[in-house]
Order: structure tokens, then sequence, then C-alpha cells
């Protein structure tokens, strides 16, 4: 027998389990989809920003057009509280439903993932937070993103605002996934500027956060690079031209890149920090992000390993590196990442409703997240009370 030289070769973690189609138009395949997964009794869960697009009529059309019974639930809100993913499942357990079809950004896909979870689990959905918490088998889930943001068509994560606590739960792992996701940018071409951007600069924020996170492999690393790429090409022309569908296409690709890297490589202290942001202070996911992110990078970038990945993340922003790396690379990516927020009218945090006197409970609530245990740098509370403060 050989012997085996022991190198150091790392155990790797990948995991995606959703059918993709992607294509202008894709989502009007939804009522053949639906049926081949033997579907007969579908709901269809979205919020009132998706009725008034008037994005759900051509869903039901599709699946009615098959000949599926439908019954829509429209009052999903923004970071889906516990009390609107109960009085959902209440809704759809009394349908006899087979199936659910997801229409919207991720408050909405989150939310009909956490629903089907109490279709067949019972509630109330608070027991399932961590991984793998979910015993029973779900139902067929449709998901059809109408942001470039979230990823959540694709990742086995859903997020749950505890509104008791005033906290985000990730619910992730078994059940947490979509059966089939439906990228169609048609969708998103009437996406305002405001919420094109915020939500564009998450699914940059889960690229980088993935790409520079303890979790990361060679497998998560060619998603983020691509999402990275496609992100920092398109976000500002499908801002300011929202219509460009060959932009929308792209930050779509973009984001299901950054969701299927970040499913498996984790997050970092941008998430950290933005979730107690958001619980607390009702700030949108994507803005919250999107305000940290060129802070936490500047941070993050004092360790050396850091500058080194953040090496390859410069080229692909189109950085042309004349010096020699290090801190000089991360100051480039950093400039790089707050020049886009600019040009995409980023808010500061004292524009969006945060107090600095909420920053010490934000602080402490963002050292419990889960995302800690990814980020390449360790942060302590007073460091993060400075993120905040430069964020301000
Ligand atoms: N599950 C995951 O993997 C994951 C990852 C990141 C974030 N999240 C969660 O997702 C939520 C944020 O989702 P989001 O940023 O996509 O925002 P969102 O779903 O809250 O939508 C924001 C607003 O945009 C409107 N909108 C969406 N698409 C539209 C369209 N095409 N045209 C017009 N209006 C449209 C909505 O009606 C809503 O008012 C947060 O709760 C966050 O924690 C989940
Ligand atoms: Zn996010």
């Amino acid at each position: 027998m050989k012997t085996i030289n022991q190198g150091t070769i790392p155990t790797m973690n990948f995991s995606v389990s959703v059918d993709i189609k992607i294509g202008a138009g894709a989502s009007k395949e939804v009522g053949v989809i639906s049926k081949d997964l033997g579907v007969e009794k579908v709901l269809c869960i979205y919020d009132e920003g998706i009725k008034s697009a008037g994005i759900s009529n051509n869903i039901v059309d599709s699946l009615q057009n098959e000949g599926i019974k439908v019954s829509t639930y429209d009052k999903v809100t923004p970071n889906p509280p516990d009390s609107i993913v109960t009085n959902a499942a209440e809704f759809a357990r009394k349908q006899e439903i087979d199936g659910i079809v997801a229409i919207g950004g991720g408050s909405s896909i989150d939310c009909a993932k956490a629903v089907n979870i109490l279709l067949t689990n019972p509630g109330p959905i608070h027991q399932y937070e961590g991984k793998d918490q979910v015993e029973h088998e779900v139902k067929p889930i449709i998901a059809i993103p109408t942001t470039a943001g979230t990823g959540s068509e694709v990742t086995s994560v859903t997020v749950v605002t505890n509104s008791e606590k005033s906290r985000k739960m990730i619910i992730a792992g078994q059940g947490c996934g979509a059966t089939t996701a439906l990228l169609d940018p048609e969708l998103t071409v009437g996406l305002p500027a405001n919420v094109t951007a915020g939500t564009g600069m998450d699914a940059l924020t889960h690229a980088l956060e993935a790409y520079i996170s303890k979790g990361a492999s060679v497998l998560t690393d060619i998603n983020a690079l691509k999402a990275i790429e496609l992100i920092s090409k398109n976000l500002y022309e499908s801002t300011v031209n929202g219509t460009n569908l060959q932009a929308r296409s792209n930050m779509l690709i973009g984001s299901l890149l950054a969701g299927i890297a970040f499913n498996s490589a984790g997050l970092g202290l941008v998430h950290a920090i933005s979730h107690p942001i958001s619980s607390h202070c009702g700030v949108p996911h994507g803005i919250a992000n999107a305000t940290l992110l060129p802070h936490v990078l500047a941070f993050n970038g004092e360790d050396e390993k850091v500058q080194d990945r953040l090496r390859d993340v410069a080229s692909i922003m189109g950085i042309s590196i004349v010096s020699k790396g290090g801190k000089e690379t991360i100051e480039h990516v950093v400039e790089k990442v707050s020049e886009l927020c600019e040009k995409v009218n980023i808010p500061r945090l004292r524009d969006v409703g945060v107090e600095t006197t909420e920053f010490s409970q934000i602080a402490a609530d963002a050292l419990k997240e889960k995302s800690m245990t990814f980020t390449p740098r360790k942060a302590m509370k007073e460091d993060i009370v400075r993120i905040l403060e430069s964020a301000y």
C-alpha cells in the first residue's frame, strides 16, 4: 500500500438544492412547473408592493391556465415578523394547499418558507431557530424573486423577526429552501431606484462577506467572485436605468450566485450589525448593510489574510493595483465600494432614523449573532460602536 502524504486538505461543505430557471418571461412557466411538481392547490404569498406593481396577476393567471386552484395571501410586511408568519400559516392551513408560490423580495420569500415549515410542522415558528431543526418534510415551494438582493430563492435560510425580543431569528438547513427558483428579470424592471440600490448592495455584501468568511472554500469563492463582478458592473446601471433588461438580468444572476456562496460560506460582521439595526430601528435590510459595508471592510482589512483575499476582489472590480497590496489594496476596495454607495444614493445611518443612543445596544446584540462566527477579524463591542460611529 502506498504511503499517503499527510497534507492539510481542508474539508469543504457546499450545498445547493434548488432547481433554477433564469430568463425573461421565466415566471410565466410557474403553472407548468407547479403541475409537474404535482401541485393542485397553491397559495401565492406576497406583499402590497408586489400587488400594486401588478406582478402577482400574471403569475396567478399562469397557474390558473394549468387548472391549478389558487388562493392568495398579500399581507407580508418588511423584515417579516413572527405574527405575520403565524397569521399566514393559519390562513394556509385552512386552504388545504399542497404547494406554495412565493413572489417578491426576501421578505415575501422568507415568510413563505416559514409558512411552508408550519404546514407540516407544529408552531410556533420560534422553535426552529438554528440549523436543521425542522423535522417533517415540507411541501413544494416555488420562489420567484422580484428584487436582486437576498438570494433567498436559493438559500436554505429564512429570516423571521422575533417581535417580542426585537431580534431576527435565522432558521436554516433542512426544510428551509425552495424547490424551484424562477428568475425573471422582467419582474424587476419596475423596482424603484432606492430599492434597487439597497437590495443590490445587500447582494454585494453577501458576496464580499462570503469571500472573506472563515467558512469560504474554492466552491463558494468561484460563486462569490462572479457575483462581485456582476453586481459591481451592473448595480449603477440597473439603478439609474431600471428598464435595461440586461443589467437587471445580470443583477439577478449576481444575487443568486452571492446566495449560493453565502449559503455555504456564511456571512460576517456587516450582517451581524445590520440585523439589530433593522430589528430596533426598522431600517430596510439592504440599506442597513450598505451603510456599514465600507466601514466593516476597512475594519477587516487590518487583517493580513483579508488583505490577500481582497487583491482578487480589487482586480475583479476593475481596480488596477499599482501598489504591492497590503493595506493599500484595502483602501482601493473601500474607496470603490464607497463610491458605488454614493453613486446609487445610499444614505448614512443618521438619515434612516438610527440614533447614537442606540449604538451600545446594537453592538451588544451584534455580538450574539451567528454571523460573528464567520467573520475573519474578531470584533469587540467597542470596535462595533466605532464602526457605527463612522457609518453615522
Ligand atoms: N433568506 C435569506 O437567505 C435572506 C438573505 C438576505 C436577507 N434576507 C431577508 O430578506 C428581507 C429583505 O428582503 P428584500 O431586501 O428583498 O426586500 P423586501 O422583500 O422587504 O421588499 C422591499 C420592498 O420592495 C417592494 N418590491 C419588491 N419587488 C418589487 C418590484 N419588482 N417592483 C416594485 N416593488 C417591489 C416590496 O413590495 C417591498 O415594499 C429581510 O427580512 C432580510 O433579513 C433573507
Ligand atoms: Zn443580506
